[in-house]
């Protein structure tokens, strides 16, 4: 597996522990009360593990597994991959922070925006890669 393949596999699973946690304290504040503010992080539980850990295990296997070139470099230029990584991350995390302390409205605003990059950037990336089997890179 390619290292930036398991730096958006890491990321995710931080991603998944954060949710599921989230998710576990809703899930018991419907049987204990635990605090009046919970319900307010019912957005950053569906952000993390929507985009934080679906999207972004996908984007990581998508990286290692679409089809790599004939010659170096094998996944052609990465540097919108790695772009991306960058920006979901940031992307989760406002809209994350956003939700658990009640934010103002631009970090959910620049959150989404700062995703829609990632999406972007990504596609992007594997465009190039999108070829057949007989393709031949300009260079070779
Ligand atoms: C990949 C896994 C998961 C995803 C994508 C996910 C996604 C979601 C989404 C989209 C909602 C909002 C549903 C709605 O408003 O109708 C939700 C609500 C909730 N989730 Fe999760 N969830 C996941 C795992 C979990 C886990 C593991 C727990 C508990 C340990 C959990 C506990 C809850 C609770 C308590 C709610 C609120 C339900 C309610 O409105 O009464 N979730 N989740």
């Amino acid at each position: 597996m390619p290292p930036l393949s398991r730096l958006y596999i890491r990321a995710a699973f931080v991603n998944l522990l954060a949710g599921f946690t989230i998710g576990a304290l809703l899930l018991a504040h419907k049987g204990v009360f635990i605090h009046p503010a919970l319900w307010g992080w019912l957005p950053a539980h569906i952000e993390l593990l929507l985009i934080g850990w679906i999207v972004q295990f996908i984007m990581g296997t998508a990286f290692w597994i679409a089809p790599r070139f004939w010659k170096a470099p094998r996944r052609g230029n990465e540097t919108s991959a790695q772009a991306a990584l960058l920006l979901i991350n940031a992307g989760v995390w406002l809209v994350v922070l956003w939700s658990l302390f009640g934010g103002r409205i631009w970090m959910l605003a620049s959150g989404r925006l700062l995703e829609v990059g990632a999406a972007i950037a990504f596609s992007l990336h594997l465009w190039q890669r999108v070829v057949p089997r007989n393709y031949q890179p300009p260079s070779a």
